[in-house]
């Protein structure tokens, strides 16, 4: 199913459910390019599960309703799929390995991908340098 091309993302009749609270109740939002948006409630309203949805925590088939990104229809089954369609996300609750290394904190969504510590490191360093890093990768 093809939705509004001018739109860069479209978040359609999204309904999720837990077993306790409906979170999200038919929410429409659409957002066009080069647009900056701010999304704004009170405590529960919704908001962090919408956002788990498009990044793909909470994966297609667990909600209702659809998504799409420049027309299409997105069905994400993880984060690394959000990821591969440009969305990306600071979480609002941080979940950090203590345990593990920066590097394999920044790639650890696409970890899966990685067949070397090297290729870890390279990736991890890219991000590093844009925030000037200088730690131990
Ligand atoms: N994993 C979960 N299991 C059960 N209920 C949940 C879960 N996550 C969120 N909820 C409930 O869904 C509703 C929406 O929560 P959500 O965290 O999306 O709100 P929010 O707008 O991000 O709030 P805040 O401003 O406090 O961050 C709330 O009633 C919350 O208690
Ligand atoms: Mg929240």
């Amino acid at each position: 199913m093809q939705e509004s091309a001018n739109a860069l993302l479209q978040i359609k009749q999204v309904t999720k459910t837990f077993p306790s609270v409906v979170a999200l109740d038919r929410v429409d939002l659409t957002i066009g390019r080069d647009s900056i948006l701010g999304l704004v409630g009170e405590n529960g309203a919704g908001k962090s599960t919408l956002m788990k949805i498009l990044g793909g925590i909470y994966p297609h088939g667990t909600y209702e309703g659809a998504l799409y990104m420049d027309g299409r229809e997105c069905r994400f089954q993880s984060a690394q799929d959000s990821i591969k369609a440009g969305l990306a996300f600071i979480h609002q609750e941080l979940s950090l390995f203590p345990e593990l290394s920066i590097a394999e904190n920044i790639a650890l969504p696409v970890m899966g991908t990685f067949t070397s510590r090297a290729q870890i490191n390279a990736f991890a360093k890219k991000y590093m340098d844009m925030v000037k890093l200088n730690e131990k990768a």
